[in-house]
């Protein structure tokens, strides 16, 4: 691919979260995996493309880890503060991006600091579908497993269809002017918003899915990165 073609882009890493799920000595941003800090894999996609204008964190503010890693020097790297839900994290990430000179028409693209593996391809495959998108989208897998719907019982009610289930993965990709209304609009009427793309759709708008590798997972609980360590180790 030509990615000379490709749009310019900014990255939002949301980085303040704290892992409850993950039940470990510190946030999962911070653990280790091949000798490096999650946080650090997920941002390197990004730091090593070409067309990226500047990476903007969030990150809790009193977060003793990131000032110890060698990107906090990274002048391509600015800070932001977190807040108490993701969005909160992401409408701080995209405010910072306007103040560092992102226009509402320019790309952003929000990736969880807790999905290490983006391949370059995937990458590249998003930012060149979606360069002429009215809307923008996001990367997403389609589901594979046979879906139940389960009773406060525990037994199963229903097989839902699947057949038009995905699940939405990022970077997902928006124009920051879109981007920031629809978070600012969602979070003021307290609607539910658990990424990018839930905002977007309150707004009314439909955000276009982009396949990508079911590999590019999100560090959720301690099996996720005993995988990820052993799929690391049999690539070298
Ligand atoms: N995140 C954030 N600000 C928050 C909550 C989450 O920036 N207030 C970030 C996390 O750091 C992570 C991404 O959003 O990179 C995805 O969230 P999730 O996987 O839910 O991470 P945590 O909230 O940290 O984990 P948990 O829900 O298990 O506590
Ligand atoms: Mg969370």
């Amino acid at each position: 691919m030509n990615t000379s073609a490709l749009a310019h882009f900014w990255a939002l890493i949301p980085a303040a979260g704290v892992g409850s799920r993950m039940r470990a000595d510190r946030p999962k941003q911070y653990l280790e995996l091949a000798g490096e800090t999650i946080v650090e894999h997920s941002l390197a996609c990004f730091l090593d493309h070409p067309q990226l204008q500047g990476v903007v964190v969030s990150l809790a503010f009193d977060d003793p880890y990131w000032p110890t890693l060698a990107c906090a020097q990274d002048p391509r790297i600015a800070r932001a503060e977190g807040g108490r839900e993701r969005a909160d994290s992401v409408l701080n990430g995209l405010q910072r991006l306007a103040e560092l000179g992102a226009q509402e028409s320019d790309w952003v693209l929000v990736h969880d600091a807790a999905r290490p593996n983006l391949a370059r391809s995937d990458l590249d495959l998003l930012l060149a579908e979606l360069a002429d998108d009215p809307v923008g989208g996001l990367l997403a897998v389609p589901v594979r497993d046979t879906l139940k719907r389960a009773g406060s019982d525990g037994r199963v009610q229903q097989t839902v269809d699947r057949s038009l289930i995905w699940q939405a993965y990022t970077p997902q990709m928006f124009r920051l002017g879109l981007l920031r209304r629809a978070l600012a609009q969602a979070l003021a009427a307290e609607v539910a918003i658990t990424d990018e793309a839930s905002a977007v759709e309150w707004l009314g708008q439909a955000p276009r899915l982009i396949e990508g590798r079911a590999d590019n997972l999100k560090v959720t609980r301690p099996e996720d990165l005993d995988w990820l360590r052993q799929h690391w180790a049999g690539r070298r």
